[in-house]
Protein backbone atom coordinates (compact mmCIF):
# COMPACT_ATOMS: atom_id res chain seq x y z
CA UNK A 1 0.00 0.00 0.00
CA UNK A 2 1.19 3.58 -0.78
CA UNK A 3 0.31 6.34 1.26
CA UNK A 4 0.40 9.58 0.45
CA UNK A 5 0.27 12.59 2.50
CA UNK A 6 -1.88 11.17 5.41
CA UNK A 7 -2.97 13.29 8.21
CA UNK A 8 -4.94 10.15 10.45
CA UNK A 9 -4.24 6.65 10.70
CA UNK A 10 -6.66 4.93 7.38
CA UNK A 11 -9.34 2.59 8.58
CA UNK A 12 -7.33 0.05 6.73
CA UNK A 13 -4.10 0.20 9.17
CA UNK A 14 -5.04 -2.52 11.49
CA UNK A 15 -1.42 -3.44 13.27
CA UNK A 16 1.95 -1.65 13.53
CA UNK A 17 3.56 -2.12 10.43
CA UNK A 18 0.49 -1.07 8.53
CA UNK A 19 0.00 2.11 10.55
CA UNK A 20 4.20 2.37 10.55
CA UNK A 21 3.56 2.24 6.76
CA UNK A 22 0.99 5.22 6.83
CA UNK A 23 2.58 7.29 9.45
CA UNK A 24 5.68 7.51 7.24
CA UNK A 25 3.83 10.18 4.75
CA UNK A 26 1.84 12.20 7.81
CA UNK A 27 1.62 15.79 7.75
CA UNK A 28 -0.72 16.32 10.24
CA UNK A 29 1.07 19.26 11.60
CA UNK A 30 4.69 21.12 10.25
CA UNK A 31 7.02 19.21 11.83
CA UNK A 32 7.96 16.50 8.78
CA UNK A 33 9.32 19.58 7.22
CA UNK A 34 12.09 19.90 9.31
CA UNK A 35 12.65 16.16 10.22
CA UNK A 36 14.37 13.25 8.69
CA UNK A 37 11.56 10.76 9.25
CA UNK A 38 8.82 9.77 11.02
CA UNK A 39 9.70 7.60 13.81
CA UNK A 40 7.15 5.17 14.76
CA UNK A 41 7.09 2.73 17.51
CA UNK A 42 8.12 -0.78 17.78
CA UNK A 43 8.52 -4.00 19.95
CA UNK A 44 6.96 -7.27 20.73
CA UNK A 45 3.32 -7.34 18.58
CA UNK A 46 0.75 -7.74 21.34
CA UNK A 47 3.23 -6.53 24.44
CA UNK A 48 1.83 -6.74 27.66
CA UNK A 49 3.88 -3.28 28.62
CA UNK A 50 3.96 -0.19 26.30
CA UNK A 51 5.95 2.85 27.04
CA UNK A 52 5.36 6.04 25.30
CA UNK A 53 8.05 8.84 25.33
CA UNK A 54 7.84 12.31 24.11
CA UNK A 55 8.90 12.70 20.70
CA UNK A 56 12.41 11.12 18.96
CA UNK A 57 15.28 12.54 19.68
CA UNK A 58 18.85 13.22 17.35
CA UNK A 59 19.97 9.89 17.49
CA UNK A 60 16.13 8.51 16.74
CA UNK A 61 15.17 11.02 14.14
CA UNK A 62 18.42 9.95 11.90
CA UNK A 63 17.98 6.09 12.81
CA UNK A 64 14.17 5.88 12.41
CA UNK A 65 13.82 3.99 15.41
CA UNK A 66 12.43 5.48 19.12
CA UNK A 67 14.77 5.50 21.92
CA UNK A 68 18.25 4.37 20.66
CA UNK A 69 20.12 7.39 22.09
CA UNK A 70 21.54 8.16 25.48
CA UNK A 71 18.07 8.50 26.75
CA UNK A 72 17.50 4.94 25.41
CA UNK A 73 20.29 3.55 26.88
CA UNK A 74 19.37 4.78 29.88
CA UNK A 75 15.79 3.24 29.89
CA UNK A 76 17.38 -0.04 28.80
CA UNK A 77 19.52 -0.32 31.85
CA UNK A 78 16.72 0.87 34.43
CA UNK A 79 14.08 -2.30 32.51
CA UNK A 80 17.31 -4.03 32.96
CA UNK A 81 17.12 -3.26 36.76
CA UNK A 82 13.31 -3.80 36.83
CA UNK A 83 13.97 -7.41 34.82
CA UNK A 84 11.94 -5.95 32.35
CA UNK A 85 12.90 -7.61 28.73
CA UNK A 86 13.08 -4.75 26.64
CA UNK A 87 12.10 -7.37 23.59
CA UNK A 88 8.81 -8.27 25.51
CA UNK A 89 7.59 -4.49 25.37
CA UNK A 90 6.78 -1.85 22.90
CA UNK A 91 8.02 1.56 22.69
CA UNK A 92 6.79 4.75 21.02
CA UNK A 93 6.62 8.52 21.44
CA UNK A 94 3.43 10.92 22.04
CA UNK A 95 4.90 13.07 18.79
CA UNK A 96 7.13 11.00 15.97
CA UNK A 97 8.52 13.39 14.35
CA UNK A 98 11.66 15.23 15.78
CA UNK A 99 11.59 18.87 16.83
CA UNK A 100 14.44 20.77 16.89
CA UNK A 101 16.45 23.76 16.35
CA UNK A 102 19.79 24.89 15.20
CA UNK A 103 22.53 25.63 17.47
CA UNK A 104 25.96 25.85 15.76
CA UNK A 105 26.12 22.50 13.97
CA UNK A 106 23.82 21.19 17.04
CA UNK A 107 19.85 19.88 16.58
CA UNK A 108 18.74 20.80 19.72
CA UNK A 109 15.43 19.15 21.07
CA UNK A 110 12.79 21.57 21.41
CA UNK A 111 9.77 20.32 23.37
CA UNK A 112 6.54 19.50 21.08
CA UNK A 113 3.77 22.10 21.47
CA UNK A 114 0.15 21.28 22.52
CA UNK A 115 -1.20 21.38 18.60
CA UNK A 116 1.66 19.12 17.42
CA UNK A 117 1.26 16.57 20.55
CA UNK A 118 -2.78 16.52 19.50
CA UNK A 119 -2.11 16.25 15.83
CA UNK A 120 -0.33 13.40 16.68
CA UNK A 121 -2.85 11.53 19.48
CA UNK A 122 -4.60 9.76 17.10
CA UNK A 123 -0.94 7.05 15.88
CA UNK A 124 -0.65 6.78 19.63
CA UNK A 125 -3.80 5.64 19.94
CA UNK A 126 -3.68 3.84 16.80
CA UNK A 127 -0.95 2.08 18.28
CA UNK A 128 -2.85 1.06 21.47
CA UNK A 129 -5.84 -0.30 19.89
CA UNK A 130 -3.22 -2.47 17.90
CA UNK A 131 -1.05 -3.72 20.27
CA UNK A 132 -3.61 -3.73 23.23
CA UNK A 133 -0.95 -3.68 26.19
CA UNK A 134 -2.26 -4.16 29.66
CA UNK A 135 -0.64 -1.74 31.25
CA UNK A 136 0.79 2.08 29.62
CA UNK A 137 4.27 3.74 30.80
CA UNK A 138 4.05 7.30 30.81
CA UNK A 139 7.32 8.54 30.43
CA UNK A 140 7.42 12.29 31.46
CA UNK A 141 4.69 15.20 31.60
CA UNK A 142 4.56 15.24 27.26
CA UNK A 143 3.37 11.69 27.57
CA UNK A 144 1.20 11.91 30.34
CA UNK A 145 -0.50 14.78 29.52
CA UNK A 146 -1.27 13.73 25.78
CA UNK A 147 -3.04 10.47 27.70
CA UNK A 148 -4.23 11.88 30.27
CA UNK A 149 -5.18 15.45 30.12
CA UNK A 150 -3.22 18.93 30.07
CA UNK A 151 -3.88 18.87 33.51
CA UNK A 152 -2.03 15.66 34.80
CA UNK A 153 1.37 16.13 36.98
CA UNK A 154 3.68 13.29 36.76
CA UNK A 155 5.08 14.87 40.38
CA UNK A 156 1.65 14.45 42.01
CA UNK A 157 0.69 10.85 40.96
CA UNK A 158 4.16 8.94 39.46
CA UNK A 159 4.10 5.91 40.32
CA UNK A 160 0.53 4.89 41.05
CA UNK A 161 -1.77 2.49 38.75
CA UNK A 162 -4.43 5.00 37.22
CA UNK A 163 -7.58 4.26 34.91
CA UNK A 164 -6.61 5.87 31.86
CA UNK A 165 -9.07 7.46 28.48
CA UNK A 166 -8.15 4.08 26.72
CA UNK A 167 -9.63 1.71 29.28
CA UNK A 168 -6.57 0.47 29.95
CA UNK A 169 -4.56 0.96 33.00
CA UNK A 170 -1.27 3.38 33.38
CA UNK A 171 1.32 4.58 34.99
CA UNK A 172 3.36 8.00 34.79
CA UNK A 173 6.89 8.12 35.67
CA UNK A 174 9.52 10.38 34.58
CA UNK A 175 11.30 11.00 31.50
CA UNK A 176 14.37 8.92 31.38
CA UNK A 177 16.50 12.25 30.23
CA UNK A 178 15.37 14.34 33.15
CA UNK A 179 18.03 11.61 35.31
CA UNK A 180 20.45 11.88 32.87
CA UNK A 181 20.35 15.66 33.68
CA UNK A 182 20.95 15.23 37.50
CA UNK A 183 24.10 17.80 38.57
CA UNK A 184 25.47 15.05 40.86
CA UNK A 185 26.39 11.15 41.41
CA UNK A 186 23.85 10.96 44.57
CA UNK A 187 20.67 12.79 43.08
CA UNK A 188 21.04 10.43 39.74
CA UNK A 189 21.18 7.12 41.65
CA UNK A 190 17.99 8.46 43.90
CA UNK A 191 16.24 9.69 40.47
CA UNK A 192 17.46 6.20 38.99
CA UNK A 193 16.00 4.36 41.47
CA UNK A 194 13.23 5.61 41.77
CA UNK A 195 12.39 5.63 38.16
CA UNK A 196 13.11 1.54 38.50
CA UNK A 197 10.55 1.29 41.37
CA UNK A 198 8.11 3.04 38.88
CA UNK A 199 8.87 0.79 36.06
CA UNK A 200 8.25 -2.48 38.63
CA UNK A 201 5.32 -1.24 39.72
CA UNK A 202 4.27 -1.21 35.47
CA UNK A 203 6.04 -5.09 35.45
CA UNK A 204 3.31 -6.47 38.69
CA UNK A 205 0.63 -5.10 36.48
CA UNK A 206 1.05 -5.86 33.21
N1 LIG B 1 13.27 10.80 24.06
C1 LIG B 1 12.01 10.37 23.82
O1 LIG B 1 11.05 10.81 24.44
N2 LIG B 1 11.83 9.47 22.88
C2 LIG B 1 12.81 8.95 22.17
O2 LIG B 1 12.55 8.11 21.31
C3 LIG B 1 14.13 9.39 22.44
C4 LIG B 1 14.33 10.32 23.39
Amino acid sequence: MRYQRVAQPPPEAHNVEQLKEAAASCQACDLWREATQTVFGEGAEHARMMLVGEQPGDQEDLQGKPFVGPAGRLLERALDEAEIDRRRVYVTNAVKHFRWTRRGKRRLHEKPNAGQVRACRPWLEAEIEAVKPRIIVLLGATAAQSVMGPAFRVSKQRGEVLSSPFGIPVVATVHPSSILRATDDESREAAMSSFVADLRVAARNA
